[in-house]
């Protein structure tokens, strides 16, 4: 997660060369080489497009910056009439831009990498837009959803739909693979939950489902908890990614038998600690989940402070220590 980022001094020098961390996003070339940069590096088996999930508000109209040091800042949304005037149909333009770098990519990579495209959930985007910023427990989002169900709920239809065609978009371009990340899925109770994450996320599967026969859509309901198991269940997603306090063999002995493959869940501070407590924490991750459908990754994005050569090691072990 985040395998392209700040902890590797070619893409530093690759945004420096791009100007602004949008520019970067909607420039295919860069885009794309950016993308590439950590498969040169590691052969992973997997490249994510390099993208951010706040490209769909930002194509829809409203604008993102990314303040240095101080992450994203959106105009926030006060009332059902500030979203108004964004549109699916704005999103083309920009939407194009992210394509022409999937298809680039697709012709970049080596046929046995495979390309995974994503979008952010609906929910975790509304509370960015609704926040105008990242947050510690997405008030602003949920009081909204208290105060004016009615009017969230046209909120989450115009997610719903513009990330169908995003990530449909994706598909076309050549991802063979795609992941929704719901980095904020953990701030809500049961009742809202249902309403703001599974019930969303159940729409965009289907969609995707019925329209790209055979491609695998992942989800991140990051911080569900028990809930994670509801939401296998009810969304249809064929895999889950685990956070850092999910375990993985948990998910998967829930869900044996049932195609679903587990994804996670390496500490990414480990990942910067290095040494033997990695060694050792991978090897116990393979042990568990040996025999079972699952994919190596870290719990969470990689750090800036993560020393390259950390990752190196990483990816020897677990192919050291998986009989793939
Ligand atoms: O390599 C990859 O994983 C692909 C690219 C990717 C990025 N963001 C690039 C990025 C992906 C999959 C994302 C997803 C994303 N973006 C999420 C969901 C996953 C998660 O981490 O929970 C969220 C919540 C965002 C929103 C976002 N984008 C934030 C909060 C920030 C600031 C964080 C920071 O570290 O500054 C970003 C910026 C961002 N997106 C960076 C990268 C590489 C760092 C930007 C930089 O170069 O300064």
């Amino acid at each position: 997660m985040r395998q392209a980022g700040r902890y590797l001094p070619e893409y530093r020098e690759t945004r420096a060369k791009a100007g602004g961390f949008l520019d970067l996003c909607y420039t295919p070339a860069l885009a794309a080489e950016v993308t590439l940069q950590p498969i040169r590096r590691y052969g992973f088996d997997a490249a994510i497009l390099f993208a951010d999930i706040l490209l769909v508000p930002d194509a829809m109209g409203q604008s993102v910056r990314f303040a240095e040091g101080e992450g994203p800042l959106l105009d926030p949304i006060r009332s059902a009439k500030d979203f108004a005037c964004l549109s699916p149909a704005a999103t083309r333009p920009k939407f194009e831009r992210v394509f022409e770098t999937v298809q680039r990519l697709r012709q970049d990579l080596p046929d046995e990498t495979a390309l995974i495209g994503f979008c952010g959930a609906p929910w975790t985007v509304a509370t960015y837009m609704i926040e105008g910023r990242g947050s510690k427990d997405q008030a602003a989002a949920r009081l909204f959803a208290y105060r004016d169900p009615e009017g969230f709920q046209k909120l989450i239809d115009l997610l719903v739909e513009t990330s169908i065609e995003y990530l449909s978009g994706q598909v076309r371009a050549g991802a063979d693979v795609l992941q929704i990340f719901d980095t904020w899925a953990g701030s809500l109770p049961d009742d809202q939950f249902e309403k703001w994450v599974i019930a969303p996320t159940q729409r965009i599967v289907e969609a995707i489902h019925e329209r790209h026969k055979g491609v695998p859509v992942i989800g991140f309901p990051r911080g569900a908890q028990g809930s994670a198991l509801w939401y296998v269940a009810e969304t249809g997603v064929d895999g889950i990614g685990c956070d850092t306090a999910t375990p993985p063999y948990m998910m998967a002995e829930a869900f044996e038998g049932e195609k679903v493959v587990v994804q996670g869940n390496l500490d990414p501070l480990l990942l910067v600690a290095g040494g033997e407590p990695l060694e050792a924490r991978v090897g116990e991750i393979l042990e568990l989940m040996e025999g079972k459908p699952f994919i190596f990754n870290l719990g969470h994005g990689i750090v800036p402070e993560t020393p390259p050569e950390h990752v190196a090691d990483l990816v020897r072990w677990v192919r050291q220590g998986s009989r793939a």
